[in-house]
């Protein structure tokens, strides 16, 4: 019979303070001028690094590591933090949705059923990341839906794109939304009336998240539903190129933009009797316009108009909140993780991070869900982002809140587990600005000495890892790993994230001597990292749980 009691671990007690560090975008790669980690005064990392053979190591996480599809796929914080609290491996979105458009099962699903009464008398719309970055969304499975949806009877489709260049190479907007626009054509010759409606850039229309800036929401609201944005076009390919001609323009921050017709006239608002889907398998950047779309009281911002519609995700973003009611492919079943089992073992637990990255250590760790398992024993604070700047003009961040935060915690002792998200690495990174991510990785390890510091004093423990890489190679580069150049003979920067390895580091006054990575999980993952730590709580994982990374030899 199930049980959520976890055995006594044989060796290793409880009652240690344990720090859990997740640096977000922190990878092992070979040291360069472009990898910002290697660049970066990071004593405390390198101290981890060198120091005890035994306690540090590299896991893997990208790919089917984390449940992506192939090995092509870098890692993300989504699946990367979902299998570190959850201890292994799910599916996760972009494979289910792959599979659902594969079977064609999507069609059969409830949800289809739903929004295709609209297909009569209304216009089906598909909002979404353009992009092949496979982490949010990819091109190829709306191209796929498209195609599906004009074969059951969709007779009048606009697309909303939202431009990428934070998963892919900046400057490939132009390319995704040619493609588009040929599978557009494709259908507008069977007689179906499909265009690109509205655009925008990720990071400046709708994509927020974990309410960081509900105006970047509303701009995506105003050009998508009430059909108003400062920049009206007749064709999308024609925007995109346009408002990208500005040199201070990229793609993440496109401004957003309609398409007209000759007379002015928005070609896609939203109106009653439409359909709706939001493409983008990954819940984050999601949640907040699945909200607009679906809540009747919502006091946000001023929606104008609220159009009765028949709304469904690609998936379900949030569990807990229902959040959308229909949507038209399950999300990964994300259940019994790590955080749920300590908390019902006694274990209280504390979490941190700044508002950009808190339902990093919060939401995905905990398999997808809002809110605490028992708020008795678990408080989780969030540590207000700066808002409305790029993170490359404070590459800093919030790192030292953080780690001051999670150090007053630590030495209160009030909590058990004290575990935090550090951004700098990550977001920066993603920015590309090289010099600006080299002083983000120095804040992140600054941070970390604060942690490390405050376990010292309390004879506590830390493991100190990563979710994916980001910071640690800065360029595109070719097979043989030299950096490819543009056009123009310049370096292509690479704002993604990497298919690089992370490292994980243990240690700390109540580690016991005896304690150390073992040699025979050599591809090891994120998803072995739950086990560890529960170990080093003083339990033994449970038994479907990856292996842990740790053994115990007598000394
Ligand atoms: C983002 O949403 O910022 C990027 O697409 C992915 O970054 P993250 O996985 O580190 O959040
Ligand atoms: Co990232």
């Amino acid at each position: 019979d199930f049980s959520w009691k976890l055995a006594d671990h044989p060796k290793l007690p409880k009652g240690k303070t344990l720090a859990i560090v997740v640096l977000d975008g922190w990878g092992e790669a070979n040291p360069d001028k472009y990898n910002c980690i290697h660049t970066a005064n990071t004593p405390t990392m390198d101290s981890l690094k060198t120091g005890a053979p035994e306690k540090w190591r590299l896991v893997r996480a990208h790919g089917k590591a984390v449940g992506l599809p192939t090995e092509d796929d870098m890692g993300n914080s989504e699946v990367g933090h979902n299998a570190l609290g959850a201890g292994r491996i799910y599916a996760q979105g972009a494979k289910l949705v792959d599979f659902a458009l594969a079977s064609g099962k999507i069609y059969e699903g409830e949800a289809f059923k739903y929004i295709k009464e609209s297909f009569d008398k209304g216009t089906l719309h598909l909002i979404g990341l353009l992009s092949d970055g496979g982490v949010h969304s990819r091109i190829d499975q709306l191209q796929l839906l498209l195609k599906g949806a004009a074969e059951h009877g969709a007779k009048r489709i606009r697309v909303h794109i939202l431009t990428d260049g934070r998963d892919v190479l900046d400057g490939s907007s132009v390319g995704f939304v040619e493609t588009l626009e040929k599978d557009l054509a494709n259908l507008r010759e069977k007689g179906i009336d499909a265009q690109i409606a509205s655009g925008g850039g990720r990071m400046y229309v709708t994509m927020d998240r974990y309410e960081n800036d509900w105006d970047v929401v509303k701009r995506g609201w105003d050009a998508q539903v009430l059909g108003e944005a400062p920049h009206k076009f007749q064709n999308a390919v024609e925007a995109v190129k346009t408002l990208r001609s500005n040199p201070k323009a990229n793609d993440q921050y496109l401004p957003p933009f309609v398409i007209v017709d000759e007379s002015g006239k928005a070609i896609g608002p939203i109106v009653d009797g439409d359909a709706v889907v939001t493409t983008n398998f990954r819940a984050d950047r999601m949640v907040m316009l699945a909200k607009a779309l679906e809540y009747e009281d919502f006091d946000k911002f001023d929606r104008v108009h609220f159009p009765k519609i028949r709304y469904a995700g690609m998936l379900q973003y949030d569990g807990e909140l229902k959040l959308p009611s229909h949507y038209l492919v399950s999300p990964p079943e994300i259940e019994r993780t790590s955080g749920e089992y300590l908390v019902k073992n006694g274990i209280r637990t504390f979490a941190c991070s700044e508002t950009v990255k808190f339902g990093h250590v919060t939401f995905f760790w905990n398999g997808n869900r809002s809110g605490y398992f028992d708020s008795t024993k678990e408080e989780y604070v969030e540590i207000p982002s700066d808002v409305g700047i790029t993170f490359n003009v404070q590459p800093k961040m919030k790192a030292l809140e953080i780690g001051e935060k999670a150090r007053d915690v630590i030495l209160s002792g009030k909590f058990d587990q004290v575990r935090v998200n550090i951004p700098n690495s990550d977001m920066v990174g993603h920015t590309g600005d090289i010099q600006a991510t080299t002083v983000a990785c120095e804040a992140a390890d600054l941070a970390v000495k604060m942690i490390i510091d405050a376990i010292e004093q309390v004879g506590g423990i830390y493991v100190i890892t990563a979710d994916h890489g980001n910071a640690e190679d800065m360029v595109k580069r070719n097979k043989s790993g030299q950096p490819l150049l543009d056009k123009e003979g310049n370096v292509q920067i690479l704002t993604s994230h990497t298919l690089q390895p992370v490292p994980i580091a243990i240690g700390g006054p109540g580690l016991g001597p005896g304690v150390r990575f073992r040699k025979d999980v050599p591809n090891g993952g994120l998803a072995n990292v739950a086990a560890t730590f529960i170990n080093l709580h003083g339990f033994e994982a449970p038994n479907d749980y990856e292996t842990t990374l740790i053994e115990v030899v007598d000394n």
